[in-house]
């Protein structure tokens, strides 16, 4: 079998690697589930546009982002943060769908976190040539919570290190439909993603989407305060 035979077949067969302590990959775990998934990105950005955000430090980001859910993450002169409103219009995020909430919870579940209920999910666009620098998932409220990550188009090379910057990191290759999962003693692996390589995916065309679930705010959330007696 040629090594792109080989590729395919795997990348066709759903299965359950181990990364690290903590982590695990869901080989073609979302493949399945991929047109519905990429309809709801569409209608999810025609209401909150892909947008290029700016660091903290005034550089445009090569990937282009937009949320759905209670939460989303923005980044911009002041730092990184989730807001509930989207700050190009002023409006909620779009609602979550359901299918990318259970899509979620059942990787979560399978990589062995039960109960995950993200309220926060970032699309990432990658044009050829962006990319992501490496970094650690923290501005969530839990870290007990893991971080689910979805693959969707062209395949990159993912990078999967430790807890500390200088942690010399996996290369893994993550294609369409693969799904990453992070959390216990990995939930602040720093991650990142090596430059997209050029190509044309049958579904997505010259793109990559990645869709990164998470529970910003704490889990559970706060009790509300019980009525008062009487
Ligand atoms: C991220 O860390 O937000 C993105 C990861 C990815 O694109 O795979
Ligand atoms: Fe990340």
């Amino acid at each position: 079998m040629t090594r792109d035979l080989f590729e395919t077949f795997f990348d066709a067969v759903p299965s359950c690697l181990p990364i690290a302590p903590g982590a695990v990959l869901l080989r073609g775990f979302a493949s399945a589930q991929s047109q519905a998934l990429m309809t709801c990105v569409d209608q999810i950005t025609a209401q909150a546009a892909l947008r290029h955000l700016q660091t903290p430090g005034g550089r445009a980001m090569s990937v282009a982002m937009s949320n759905c859910g209670r939460w989303g993450w923005t980044s911009d002169a002041w730092g990184y943060r989730y807001v509930q409103q989207d700050p190009l219009t002023g409006k909620a995020w779009p609602a979550m769908p359901a299918i990318w909430l259970e899509l979620a919870a059942q990787a979560a579940a399978t990589a062995g976190y039960p109960g995950f209920e993200p309220d926060a999910c970032l699309i990432n666009q990658y044009l050829p040539s962006a990319q992501m620098s490496l970094h650690q998932d923290r501005d969530e409220k839990d870290f007990a919570q893991p971080i689910v990550s979805v693959s969707l188009g062209l395949p990159v090379v993912f990078l999967f290190g430790g807890p500390k910057r200088s942690d010399k990191p996996q290369r893994l290759r993550l294609a369409h439909g693969d799904v990453l999962v992070w959390g216990g003693p990995a939930r602040l692996a720093f991650h990142g993603v090596m430059p997209l390589a050029d190509g044309e995916h049958a579904q997505l065309g010259r793109r990559r989407i990645n869709l990164t679930f998470r529970r910003a705010s704490a889990h559970p959330p706060p009790e509300t305060s019980p009525a008062a007696p009487g």
